[in-house]
């Protein structure tokens, strides 16, 4: 686990991170869930705690153990997800969006199994709120850093996600190269400009996206 990355130090520090996908309800035994491993969260959530920081992790289901000293909030739903991080933003000095939160959640999810008819079924969804741009709109934000997952036009969308949820820093990756995966290959978006990492384990990148992160904060004089 060690990386040639040098560690920031965090000693008094709150980071708050969502991690994994979130899991929503269209009956008692059928979810809308996706791929997300939870990877990339944890390992910031350990990079994080390797610096000295008080680490709260806000996790949807994932296969993985939490990193030891941190502690961990499990949810399902994006609902759940957005009430932990709520009530976990007081004294938070930086918090990472790393969960696959749903984007849509069934509007009216069936107390019963739902039974099948042979027909076509039609699911409404409704729109789930944005955590990362609900946080970062907050009086007095946490340091806000947000994961860019697309699958196409990596740059363009990144940065315009950025600027949108008003983040001062972005880490864009595709979808299909990052998710599920044990490395990745990442571009850091912020007010000065892209930086592209080299490809990486999760674990080495969680150590450099934190330690940029960082120095941000610290020119921003935080
Ligand atoms: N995010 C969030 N809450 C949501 C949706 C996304 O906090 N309901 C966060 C993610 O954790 C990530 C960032 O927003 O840090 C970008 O997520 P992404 O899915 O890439 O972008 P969206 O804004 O949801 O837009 P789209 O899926 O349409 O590309
Ligand atoms: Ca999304």
């Amino acid at each position: 686990h060690l990386g040639r990355y040098p560690l920031p130090c965090l000693q008094g520090k709150k980071v708050l991170l969502t991690a994994g996908p979130t899991v929503e309800a269209i009956d008692p035994v059928r979810i809308l869930s996706n791929i997300s491993s939870g990877k990339m969260g944890y390992a910031l959530a350990e990079a994080a705690l390797a610096s000295g920081a008080e680490v709260v992790l806000v996790s949807g289901p994932t296969a993985l153990a939490a990193p030891a000293g941190c502690r961990l909030i499990p949810v399902r739903s994006a609902a759940q997800m957005r009430d932990a991080v709520l009530s976990e933003i007081p004294h938070t000095d930086l918090f990472f969006a790393v969960a696959a939160v749903a984007d849509y959640t069934p509007a009216c999810p069936s107390g019963h199994k739902i039974k099948k008819s042979g027909e076509p079924l039609t699911l409404t969804l409704v729109p789930t709120s944005d955590i990362l741009a609900t946080v970062a709109s907050l009086p007095n934000p946490p340091f806000c850093v947000g994961f860019a997952a697309e699958s196409q036009n990596l740059e363009e969308y990144a940065k315009h996600k950025r600027l949108a949820k008003k983040i001062p820093l972005i880490v864009g990756n595709l979808a299909q190269r990052a998710l599920g995966r044990e490395d990745n290959e990442v571009i850091l978006f912020d007010d000065h400009g892209r930086h592209p990492l080299p490809p990486a384990s999760k674990i080495e990148l969680a150590r450099q996206i934190l330690s940029h992160a960082v120095a941000l904060m610290a020119h921003r004089g935080i």
